[in-house]
């Protein structure tokens, strides 16, 4: 069976603050997608949950990526939900929703998509991950680690399914343009794109003979906006096992824990905290950064799960380096390397203070 998963997401309101998605959003989106979706046939099994501030949709159909009826479904989803949010006040109520009217895709309009259609195996091992502050490029080390690096996955070397690598696909997200290249024979030149944050995300993973391995949320909402509308908070899937890496080489990706920019107004570098569902809240400083991730057994399209994978003991440790490192950045207050490079804070609201400063300016 030829199934789709989509996992689109969205900011349509929380609280205090951007802390996180209150019940009250989360169903309201059950209610939609049930009736709108699993009663109708047009979805076969969903799952809503949060990651902080973002409401993620977990669905599953045979409608193939990029089809109209889904995203609509979706965009109708959270437009319901945030006229609950405005009706209560709730923070930033519709802020992710940046277009009026539905044009056929939900891709340019404000929420984040992440899709895959593959024929589902005997035994098809599904893992979701959604972080909230920061921006997709969050995923290019960890997508590099799982795919390219025998260090992480030891798959690469000693199983001959895994043998021959992956091919990545990059975006150029200034230029809007793609490049394909293959692991391991191009690592050098991956790892010259992916590890420049501002500027180039991993998009998709793909097998040598064409499976589709993972995919990323790439949209960028200062791009769609012109203006700073908080941070992209990207989504990601990953298929696992026989023949793609394991569900722990998966895991064992998110265990340094890497520094991604985002945190406090977009504008902060911080660690990436993986957490529980229950934790996934940031609250110091509107953060640190995080992820969830959830695994899932996929039969006929039907999600049975989901195991909460970071509440795991093993990440315990992970949590309390980030922490340290967390402690460490902070002391730098409004200093890089705790805030982001110049470049990077072209969309946040900088440019507003430093315009007013500049008639205060001498030559010399
Ligand atoms: C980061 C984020 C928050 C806000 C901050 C200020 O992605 O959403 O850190 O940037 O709380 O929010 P406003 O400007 O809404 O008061
Ligand atoms: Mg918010
Ligand atoms: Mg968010």
């Amino acid at each position: 069976m030829r199934v789709t998963v989509s996992l689109i997401k969205a900011d349509v309101g929380s609280y205090p603050g951007h802390v996180r998605v209150p019940k009250e959003i989360i169903s309201s989106c059950n209610d939609y997608l049930t009736d709108n979706g699993t009663k109708k046939g047009l979805l076969i099994d969903f799952m809503v949950f949060n990651c902080g501030d973002d409401v993620e949709l977990l669905m599953t159909h045979e409608k193939g990526v990029d089809s109209k009826e889904i995203h609509e479904l979706a965009w109708n989803c959270f437009l319901e939900a945030a006229e609950i949010a405005k009706e209560r006040g709730f923070y930033g109520a519709g802020q992710d929703l940046l277009k009026d009217a539905f044009s056929g895709n939900i891709r340019g309009m404000g929420p984040g998509i992440a899709e895959m259609s593959f024929e589902e195996r005997k035994s098809e091992p599904l893992l979701v991950f959604a972080c909230d502050k920061t921006s997709p490029s969050a995923f290019n080390l960890p997508m590099y680690r799982i795919f390219g690096d025998p260090f992480n996955t030891p798959g690469l070397v000693i199983d001959p399914k895994l043998n021959q690598g992956f091919r990545f696909e990059v975006m150029d997200i200034k230029e809007n343009k793609k490049v394909i290249l293959d692991l391991p024979e191009e690592t050098y030149q991956l790892l010259a794109l992916i590890g420049n944050y501002s500027r180039y995300s991993v998009k998709r993973v793909y097998r040598k003979d064409g499976e589709i391995a993972a995919v990323i949320s790439t949209e960028k909402l200062s791009l769609i906006a012109g203006e700073y509308v908080g941070k992209d908070d990207p989504v990601a899937i990953v298929r696992a096992q026989s023949g793609f890496p394991a569900v722990g080489e998966v895991l064992e990706a998110f265990t340094i824990p890497h520094i991604v920019p985002g945190w406090m107004r977009g504008s902060h570098w911080g660690p990436l905290l993986p957490v529980s569902l229950k934790d996934a809240r940031p609250t110091r400083f509107d953060g640190p950064p995080r992820i969830v991730g959830l695994g899932f057994q996929l039969r006929r399209g039907e999600l049975y799960g989901p195991e909460d994978l970071f509440s795991d003991i093993a990440f315990q440790e992970i949590r309390r380096k980030a922490m340290e490192i967390s402690d460490y950045l902070r002391r730098h207050g409004p200093f890089e390397p705790q805030r982001l490079p110049e470049e990077e804070m072209e969309y946040t609201n900088l440019p507003k203070v430093l315009e007013k400063l500049r008639e205060k300016f001498e030559e010399l």
